[in-house]
């Protein structure tokens, strides 16, 4: 057992609710807004679970540095790189990029709510600031976020296909095949066993 199931909850409910805010920009329910608050309440649960969560959710767990990730990416495209029982280093780098501007995206769409004096921080300090910076701002890490998506899915597809192991179908059972010899069950001590 890998992922457990609050984090796979979280996974794919992110998924569904990234998906149904930036389908539904401008709708008379306020789908945009439901949902964009949702992915924020999504992505502060993360950041807790990140510190309190099981063994591969936390961030202690996989956060390595950017040589490690880059040096991960190079023997990935080489076809030499190790598999990884948790996120490897270069998948771990794309999560935190991608909670980061998921986080900015949310946020910043939060603070359009706000301005126009409903949701969460309406009537508070975020009144005053400039609106079309914000707009901007948010816009752009909409963008940005569904770039980082695509490249998300494309890294899980390459990895799957060079360690021939589904990723998809453990972030959905939770589960992945031991290594056989039980050494490799963390980021940073990268197994060397053959990947068969
Ligand atoms: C349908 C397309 C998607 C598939 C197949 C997919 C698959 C996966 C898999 C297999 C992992 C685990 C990677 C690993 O083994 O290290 C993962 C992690 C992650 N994915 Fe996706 N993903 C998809 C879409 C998305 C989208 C749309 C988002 C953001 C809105 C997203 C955000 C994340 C995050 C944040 C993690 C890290 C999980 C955690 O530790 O919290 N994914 N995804």
């Amino acid at each position: 057992m890998v992922w457990d199931p609050l984090l796979r909850l979280f996974h794919w409910s992110l998924v569904f609710f990234f998906f149904l805010a930036y389908l539904f920009e401008s709708d008379q329910l306020n789908l945009h807004g439901h949902a964009g608050y949702t992915v924020l309440l999504l992505l502060l649960f993360r950041l807790v679970w990140g510190v309190i969560g099981s063994r591969h959710a936390r961030f202690s767990d996989f956060v390595v540095s950017p040589a490690n990730s880059f040096l991960y990416l190079k023997q990935l495209f080489s076809g030499t790189a190790n598999r990884h029982i948790g996120h490897n280093p270069a998948g771990s780098a794309m999560i935190l990029v991608l909670l980061i501007s998921l986080l900015i995206t949310a946020f910043s769409g939060t603070c359009l709510f706000a301005m126009e004096g409903s949701g969460p921080l309406a009537n508070t300090f975020v009144s005053s600031w400039p609106g079309h910076v914000v707009e901007e701002v948010h816009e752009f890490f909409s963008n940005f976020t569904l770039i980082l998506i695509i490249v998300h899915v494309v890294g899980v597809l390459l990895t799957s296909l060079l360690h021939k192991e589904n990723l998809t179908k453990a972030m959905i059972t939770g589960e992945k095949r031991r290594n056989p010899d039980l050494s490799g069950n963390c980021v940073g001590k990268p197994y060397h066993g053959k990947n068969v």
